[in-house]
């Protein structure tokens, strides 16, 4: 199974990278499973301003930076989506890409993670509500991580103390709702041949 991990943060001094490296280094230990991260950040998506809503649009033409990310995430199986929570959502940023899928994501799951000075519950609950617009499916499990993100884990997306209770109950959390997204997406694979 191919899964995207898109990062919902283009700032500059983000910690959202740490978690999405994270996420895809616990992808690639299991078997069968590939982990690609999509930043944001190497799309240059314009705010969205397409005439029509890209699922009523059969005629839709994109421009190459567009297109390259539906691409991106048109090719997986399944999403992570990291995001911080800004001001009670979930990013601008996000959003933007989000707008700008039709199919892409139909019928595939999707796995929510959010972090934010008081955990991210808030951006959950709003993307909870987006997926589907987009024909996709969240899995019920989510994560939700209250602060010090640039503290737990380094750069290479790495807990600098595995050791610690905080560790272990991270690392399970994340072990479980991936088992859950590559459950719903092997089901939903098998039941769309
Ligand atoms: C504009 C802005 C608004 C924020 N609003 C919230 C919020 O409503 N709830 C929360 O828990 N954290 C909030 N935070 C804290 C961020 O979620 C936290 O700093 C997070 O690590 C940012 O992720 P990033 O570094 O990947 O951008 C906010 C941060 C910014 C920059």
């Amino acid at each position: 199974m191919k899964v995207a991990i898109l990062i919902g943060s283009i700032r500059k001094k983000r910690v959202s990278d740490r978690l999405a490296k994270w996420v895809q280094n616990e992808i690639n230990k299991t078997e069968n499973n590939e982990g690609a991260i999509i930043d944001l950040i190497d799309y240059n998506l314009p705010l969205f301003d397409e005439e029509t809503p890209p699922q009523g649009n059969p005629k839709r033409n994109v421009n190459p930076e567009v297109s390259k990310f539906l691409e991106a995430i048109g090719t997986k199986d399944a999403l992570v989506v990291v995001s911080p929570e800004y001001n009670r959502s979930y990013t601008s940023a996000l959003k933007n890409a989000l707008d700008y899928i039709d199919f892409q994501l139909e019928k595939k799951p999707v796995l929510l993670l959010a972090h934010g000075s008081t955990g991210g519950a808030q951006a959950v609950a709003h993307l909870r509500g987006v997926f589907p617009g987009l024909l996709a499916i969240t899995v019920p499990r989510a994560i939700m991580i209250p602060g010090r993100v640039g503290e737990i884990f380094n750069q290479n997306g790495t807990l600098n103390d595995p050791t610690t209770d905080e560790s272990r109950s991270l690392q399970n959390s994340l072990k479980v709702a991936l088992s859950d997204l590559i459950w719903y997406s092997n089901a939903l694979s098998k039941a769309k041949k």
